[in-house]
């Protein structure tokens, strides 16, 4: 069985051509990629694998798989079972590997799907630009603001094609709506609020004296995350609720709303954050990390917005567990994945509904479907995807500062040219953190 310590830096580096001339694209790909010795598949089809094949993992490839002309050769899981079983899911006809690593040095490979745990994201997608891969990675791009740029920086050098998951930047109905508000439609937009509410008190108890599962690589899965011993909480979706891997809702469903409110309101990063909250719902001996309850404030030119995070109480605020609402002179506006509604403050403004909002609330496979076909078309046109790494990056930004602001428990203000916390040095410190060897965050890309 394959482990963490069965690649070298040294063997990996020189396999993915990082200090040699570097890989580029595949053949089949026209426009500005270079050209590259990919073996590719029938027809020019692009041949992916898929990094991390838990529930988003194979959403995304039941996503793709509905794409015409693609092809799926590899799955990558750190466990193991759990990469045979998602062969099993496709028909049984890929490979299994278990270090991503030794998937990014095959040269049959054109790119790569990543849903693994967020604190992987930056660094697997860095490596397989790197390596030559376009890349699909699951929002949060970053676990911390530092790995953005880095980020950016390996896409652009290595000519890469890189969309982050935040599908609803694919959303025909968002398009609509901004382009409404930019017409003036809500008239004078000041206050945007966003939420995310559910009921899960009492809590999850930590587990103890658990063993790691035959076949899982807890060493690899950890990857730059501290060392510690296994649990099957954190070793799962709850990953979400651990700051050593996430940063809890806000950074969950916050990074879609935000690079959502972003776009709408035409922006490229708030001005400065302030949070407060706790673990006021659930129980003492809950495990998880992340607060139950917060509240960010950020700032940004001339309107405010809001992020609440409510996990003790399963009230859905506007009738939605989560949403956005946009506050203008003229009217607001309610918008979801299902679509928008615009209640008027004054006779100038048409009451109007688009879509199905609150009632359809939720219409992932769409949106994943539109944001797969906008990465595989820039795959073949090597055009800016919608959601790039620029846009990753400003999207999961404001989040991470509320988790900063929330850490430090006072105000930062945030320079969105420089990307930079003015003058708070502790604050700062927390735009990045101590990656564990050998998994760390590379200088040069
Ligand atoms: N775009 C969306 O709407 C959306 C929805 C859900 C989840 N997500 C994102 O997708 C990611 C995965 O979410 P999930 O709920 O499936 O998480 P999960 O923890 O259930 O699954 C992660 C999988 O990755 C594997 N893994 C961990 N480290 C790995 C590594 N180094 N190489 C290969 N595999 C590795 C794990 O074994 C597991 O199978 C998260 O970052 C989450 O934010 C996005």
């Amino acid at each position: 069985m394959a482990n963490s310590n069965q690649i070298n830096r040294r063997e990996f580096l020189v396999s993915t051509g990082q200090g040699t001339a570097g890989l580029a694209g595949a053949a089949w790909l026209t426009g500005a990629a270079p050209a590259t010795g990919a073996v590719l598949g029938a027809n020019d089809r692009p041949r992916f694998a898929f990094i991390g094949v838990a529930g988003q993992g194979r959403f995304n490839l039941q996503t793709l798989l509905k794409e015409p002309n693609v092809e799926v050769p590899v799955i990558c899981d750190v466990n193991l079972p759990r990469a045979h079983e998602t062969v099993k899911l496709i028909g049984g006809k890929a490979e299994v590997e278990q270090d991503y690593r030794r998937v990014l040095q095959r040269k049959d490979i054109d790119g790569v799907f990543v849903a693994t745990p967020d604190h992987w994201h930056a660094l697997i997608t860095i490596h397989a630009c790197q390596a030559g891969k376009d890349v699909y990675v699951e929002k949060p791009m970053t676990h911390v603001v530092a790995e953005g740029p880095v980020v950016i920086a390996a896409a652009k050098k290595h000519q890469r094609v890189v969309q982050v998951g935040t599908q609803q930047l694919s959303g025909e109905r968002y398009a609509e709506a901004a382009e409404l508000i930019r017409a003036g439609g809500l008239g004078r937009v000041h206050h945007v609020r966003s939420w995310n509410t559910c009921n899960r008190t009492p809590g999850i108890r930590k587990p103890e004296g658990q063993k790691v599962p035959e076949g899982l690589d807890w060493d690899l899965w950890l990857g730059p995350a501290p060392m510690r011993p296994y649990d099957s909480v954190r070793c799962s979706g709850n990953h979400r609720f651990f700051w050593d891997y996430a940063g809890g809702r806000l950074t969950d469903l916050g990074v879609h709303q935000m690079g959502t409110i972003q776009k709408l309101m035409d922006v490229k990063g708030p001005l400065s954050a302030v949070a407060v909250g706790g673990k006021f719902a659930v129980e003492p001996w809950d495990y998880w990390d992340t607060p139950d309850t917060l509240n960010v404030l950020w700032e940004y030119p001339g309107w405010t917005c809001e992020f609440v995070v409510r996990d003790g109480s399963a009230y859905a605020p506007e009738g939605a567990r989560w949403g956005i609402v946009l506050h203008g002179t003229k009217g607001a506006m309610f918008i979801d994945r299902g679509g928008f509604e615009i209640m008027p403050d004054d006779k100038r403004t048409e009451h109007k509904i688009v879509g199905t909002p609150r009632k359809s609330g939720d219409m992932p496979t769409q949106l994943s479907g539109a944001h797969i076909r906008n990465f595989l078309d820039c795959m073949r046109s090597r055009k800016q995807p919608v959601a790039n790494p620029t846009e990753g990056h400003r999207a999961t930004v404001p989040p991470l500062l509320g988790n900063i602001a929330f850490h430090v428990g006072r105000k930062i203000r945030w320079d969105p040219e420089k990307d930079q916390i003015i003058d708070d040095p502790q604050a700062a410190a927390l735009l990045t953190k101590t990656f564990r060897a050998p998994h760390v965050l590379p200088k040069e890309v």
